[in-house]
């Protein structure tokens, strides 16, 4: 008998869906001659009286590779687990359908959602998706690499203007409460001060910086994540969608940010806000290669029937966890990682008090304020 296997994008879309839709359908499609069964709009495909879907052929999977974007269409707001009757109806039409198993392809809410349905009887296989990069269990996600060339991008082109005019350019990032793509596009975009979700900063350490800059190179760059607070503060929310199964949008910190400094300093402070561009375009060549190894990979759960697993990488390896362990919490930046110290130890600033301030000349190797001497490259 042909296997029938469903596919549905939900949440927010990010680079490199279409990539995995191609790559699980091909895969079945070659591998096991499945038919597949496109969901359109999340699991709000799945939610009115009459199923929402599209048969998904080889033709229809082809050259999307590097699309943007999710030609299923996606819902961050479709919970069938609110109600029961939305419960019974999504069973009932996946039964009517005569779904084998569905691939759900979603963040941390889409993978509590498909744990749900999982539990309820339904096969699911799971691939984790986001720009956040904060999917527990799961190192890297794809659409990651995407965000972040996008905002490293966007930190160069104001580096140039900034420095024309000797301004302080607050650049915010989206990121929820992970502060993955504000630290490494921070990083790779030459940032002086990385303002994070996992460290409340200290503002006058902030404007001390920029001060120190304003002296001796006049402008300062800025890279903060929506979710970052200062220290006793508050998280800057955007809006709240109250049917979402995340209510809470972030947003704006960067706006909160520039008044407290330029309350403090003399030059001009902007911000800029990047928003959903980190979301849009074509997905880096190493997003379109993960995300075809996320879906060949969930392909192959399906066909050796190991439901109820999220695909994963984990150690550059990839593997798969049961959908509970994905289902809750966020994977933040932890308080030793390297990309930390590294940012320190080169003097970019995480706002934290009591950093030495620019460059340090002639310091003493021995007596009060002394450094170390660096070590001889052979050890000695
Ligand atoms: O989770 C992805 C993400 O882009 C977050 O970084 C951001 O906070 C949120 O989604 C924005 O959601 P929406 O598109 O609903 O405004």
């Amino acid at each position: 008998m042909t296997q029938r296997i469903g596919i549905l994008t939900g949440g927010g879309d990010c680079p490199g869906l279409n990539a995995v839709i191609r790559a699980v359908a091909k895969s079945l499609m070659r591998q096991c001659g499945a038919e597949v069964i496109g969901i359109e709009y999340g699991f709000g495909g799945l939610m009115g009286e009459v199923p929402r879907v599209r048969p998904l052929d080889w033709a229809s999977v082809s050259g999307i590779l590097m699309r943007g974007g999710t030609i299923l269409g996606t819902s961050n707001r479709a919970n069938p687990l609110r109600s029961e009757a939305d419960t019974e109806r999504v069973l009932a039409h996946a039964r009517a359908l005569g779904l084998q198993a569905l691939v759900v392809i979603g963040g941390d809410g889409s993978m509590a959602i498909a744990h749900g349905l999982a539990q309820r009887g339904l096969p699911i296989v799971g691939v984790p998706k986001t720009i956040d990069n904060d999917i527990p269990g799961c190192e890297r996600s794809f659409g990651f690499d995407t965000a972040v060339a996008t905002v490293t991008e966007a930190i160069e082109r104001l580096q140039t203007t900034a420095e024309s005019h000797g301004r302080v350019m607050i650049v915010e990032t989206m990121g929820r409460y992970a502060g993955w793509i504000a630290l490494e596009a921070g990083l790779a975009g030459a940032a002086d001060v990385i303002l994070l979700p996992e460290i409340d900063f200290d503002i006058e350490a902030v404007a001390a910086v920029c001060r120190e800059r304003e002296r001796r190179q006049r402008y300062t760059i800025i890279c903060i994540g929506e979710g970052a607070k200062p220290i006793g503060g508050e998280l800057t929310v955007h809006r709240r969608i109250t049917d979402s199964p995340d209510p809470i949008r972030l947003g704006g910190v960067a706006l909160v940010l520039q008044a407290a400094l330029q309350a403090r300093l003399d030059s001009e402070v902007r911000a800029t806000v990047l928003g959903h561009v980190q979301r849009g375009g074509p997905p880096t060549p190493f997003d379109r290669v993960l995300a075809t190894l996320f879906g060949n990979e969930a392909a192959q759960l399906v066909m050796r029937g190991d439901f109820n697993r999220m695909v994963t990488q984990q150690a550059g390896r990839l593997t798969s966890i049961a959908l509970a362990e994905a289902a809750h919490g966020s994977r933040r930046v932890p308080a030793d990682h390297p990309l930390l110290r590294a940012a320190r130890q080169i003097g970019v600033s995480l706002g934290e008090a009591g950093q030495p301030l620019g460059p340090i000349v002639g310091r003493p190797t021995d007596g009060p304020g002394a450094v170390p001497p660096c070590p001889r490259a052979d050890g000695v």
